[in-house]
């Protein structure tokens, strides 16, 4: 009786689940865009692998060794010795002490990975929380062999992205936990373990290589070995099942992630390429501009740039579509067009298209300024630290790794945007206008809905910054961005303190220069020259330079995550003052989400005769 039903289950398993598990994965496909960073932190996922991913990987099912696992391409074993099961041996079923089964384990003649490793159950804290989570988790894997049992607490390992591996193999593992019948004879253990897949499956969802794991990896890690070991004394009669079981779940999971993977590099690759259309818009606008003489290459109401009294705008921006429409947007809505006044800092290459566009196409009465940001020469290596990391040999190298090693292995760096000066322009707005005394800060990819007039008169309490936060979901707090082991960052913040967004921020710049915040982030990028605080990016920097000086704004002023997520609330992007398409996915790319993209090609005039003759359509 018990047999017929252990075979019965086991068909059932065997037939549905690598369908469930090869479907699911790729019909959710969207969401592992979900729940990236949000502000400037454009999730931009890195996926090296998928040039050179082989794909033909097969797990042969060897009655003589299960574990054995190959693939055609030269015979690189996958997660062989990460991946730990419930051990089967008869007449060992007593729960084991871990290394000790290591040893017996090993087995001669194997050749590549023949070794089950059971990864070391350490102490946990128990500070894993169960977060609703619909993430998918992105299954990219590096095909690498690791030793998770041998890994000291912290360590980032030798090997690359050991971490992210022994995250994978921890949710295969579980999964299976999950799917056994005498697990499901126990539902305390199934709680706690389903908590735990969506804690790692949220951990991972914004990571495909370690050095973007968040900084609380460690404990989400900790805490799942725990449960699964529990799993395992649970476990220890379905030995069976497990072998069986794990074949199928190892190749249902690694199908699902070559294909992912795929379509992950693809998306990476079309975000960075400017379409064709824009690169013409920009070479035309230039050519255009250099053939007017110089009187008329002048942008009118120079006179209202410093003036007080006038609600101005920071923009920093190299791409003259987005600009336009940010600008075409504002101005749109705006009650009083003529008393606006956008400040526009582009680079070298896009000045003269900058100029152009809106020489051409003047923002009714609203005043535009076209800078360049090689005019600030106060804004030197000599000033500022980030400039003089950003010059350094290291920081070129761990940008632009590639070179030296493997090529493709830090794709993600390679994106231009996390070199440019431009992304740290923001520290600076008091220095790059000292006559005002506030400014709206806004991302080159948002959309303005409503009139922005008020946020000047929101009394922001002596904070500088006004911002929206983030940290509605538990997880976009401090702790996720910032190195909490390091005794600088744990004694100086709170690392449940909310996050807060980028790309719509009143500045108060009295209090800026009053509170010297300019001297407070300079202090904290020279403290951080070894990357031991923050990673990447000017998130972490704003967070700790604005710091106990950000004074929340309410939520329907800045709505996040058109970019990357298929989840935001329609009536939340109707009802918006400013929306922002941060992620990978922005509006004029072909890979942008068609349901947002009218929120921002409304503000496109597709007739206007650049656009036409660049072949710029909706
Ligand atoms: C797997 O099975 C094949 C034949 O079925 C055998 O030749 C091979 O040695 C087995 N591999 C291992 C590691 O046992
Ligand atoms: C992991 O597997 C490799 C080959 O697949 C082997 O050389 C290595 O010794 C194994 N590591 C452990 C800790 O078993
Ligand atoms: C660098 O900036 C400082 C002040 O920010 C300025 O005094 C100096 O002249 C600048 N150096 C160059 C070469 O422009
Ligand atoms: C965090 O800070 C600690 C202490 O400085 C350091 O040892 C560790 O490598 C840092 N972690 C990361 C991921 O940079
Ligand atoms: C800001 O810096 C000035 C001199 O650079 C100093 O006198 C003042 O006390 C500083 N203010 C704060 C709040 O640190
Ligand atoms: C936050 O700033 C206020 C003044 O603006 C100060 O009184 C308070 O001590 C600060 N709190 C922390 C935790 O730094
Ligand atoms: C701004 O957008 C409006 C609405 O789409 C459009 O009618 C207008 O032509 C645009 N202005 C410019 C300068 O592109």
């Amino acid at each position: 009786m018990v047999v017929r039903k252990l075979v019965l289950f086991l068909l059932s398993i065997t037939v549905l689940l690598p369908i469930v598990l090869y479907t699911d994965p790729l019909a959710t496909q969207p969401s592992s865009f979900a729940d990236i960073h949000l502000g400037d932190e454009i999730p931009i996922v890195k996926s090296a692998d998928a040039v050179r991913e082989p794909t033909g990987i097969v797990y042969p099912e060897n009655s003589s060794n299960p574990d054995q696992i190959s693939d055609h391409d030269g015979g690189r074993a996958v997660a062989s010795n990460t991946t730990t099961l419930p051990s089967c041996k008869s007449g060992d079923r007593k729960s084991r002490v871990l290394s000790q089964e290591d040893k017996k384990k090993t087995r001669s003649g194997t050749g590549d990975g023949g070794v089950i490793r059971q990864a070391s159950s350490r102490e946990t804290s128990e500070g894993a929380t169960a977060v609703e989570s619909e993430t998918v988790l992105p299954t990219q894997s590096r095909n690498q062999q690791k030793q998770p049992g041998k890994r000291s607490k912290g360590d980032s390992g030798s090997t690359p992205d050991a971490k992210i591996q022994q995250f994978r193999d921890q949710l295969m593992k579980a999964k299976v936990y999950l799917g056994l019948s005498s697990s499901k004879s126990n539902p305390e253990f199934i709680r706690e373990l389903k908590e735990r897949v969506k804690d790692v499956e949220r951990t991972l969802a914004y990571a495909t290589e370690d050095t973007e794991l968040p900084f609380n990896a460690r404990e989400k890690l900790e805490a799942m070995e725990q449960t699964l070991a529990k799993g395992k004394q649970i476990q220890q009669d379905c030995c069976a099942v497990v072998k069986k079981l794990r074949g199928f779940y190892l190749s249902a999971e690694e199908q699902a992630r070559v294909h992912k993977k795929r379509e992950l590099f693809l998306t990476q690759v079309a975000a960075k390429t400017l379409p064709r259309g824009l690169h013409c818009l920009s070479l035309r606008l230039t050519a255009d501009y250099h053939s007017l003489d110089s009187s008329q290459q002048q942008l009118p109401n120079r006179d209202n740039l410093e003036n007080p009294r006038l609600y101005h705008y920071a923009l920093f921006s190299d791409n003259v579509l987005a600009t336009a429409v940010v600008v075409n947007s504002t101005v749109f809505h705006a009650k009083d067009p003529e008393r606006h006044v956008f400040h526009i800092v582009t680079d070298r290459l896009n000045y003269a298209a900058m100029k152009m566009w809106f020489l051409a196409n003047p923002p009714g009465r609203a005043t535009v300024q076209v800078q360049k940001v090689e005019e600030f020469t106060w804004l030197n290596s000599s000033y500022s630290p980030v400039l003089k990391q950003l010059a350094s040999r290291s920081m070129r190298d761990y940008y632009f790794r590639s070179q030296h090693a493997k090529s493709d292995e830090n794709l993600k760096y390679r994106n231009p945007k996390y070199l440019s000066i431009m992304n740290h322009l923001r520290f600076y707005l008091p220095e790059i206008f000292p006559k005002l005394s506030k400014v709206v800060f806004l991302d080159d990819d948002v959309v303005v809905q409503r009139d922005l007039t008020p946020l000047w008169v929101i009394d922001l309490e002596g904070k500088v910054n006004g911002a929206v936060e983030t940290c509605g979901e538990s997880f976009h707090r401090f702790d996720r961005y910032l190195n909490f082991s390091n005794p600088l960052i744990a004694e100086n913040f709170d690392p449940n303190a909310c996050g807060w967004a980028y790309g719509m921020n009143v500045f108060d710049l009295e209090e800026w220069k009053k509170q010297n915040i300019t001297d407070v982030y300079h202090h904290w990028q020279n403290l951080n020259h070894d990357r031991l605080l923050w990673k990447l990016g000017t998130l972490p920097a704003g967070l700790i330079t604005f710091w106990n000086r950000t004074y929340p704004l309410e939520r329907s002023w800045h709505v996040l995550g058109l970019g990357y997520s298929p989840k935001v609330e329609h009536k939340d992007v109707e009802a918006a003052a400013v929306i922002h398409y941060n992620g990978n996915l922005k509006p004029w790319l072909e890979i942008g989400m068609t349901k947002y993209r009218n929120f921002w090609s409304n503000y496109v005039d597709y007739n206007q005769a650049y656009l036409r003759d660049c072949n710029i359509n909706p």
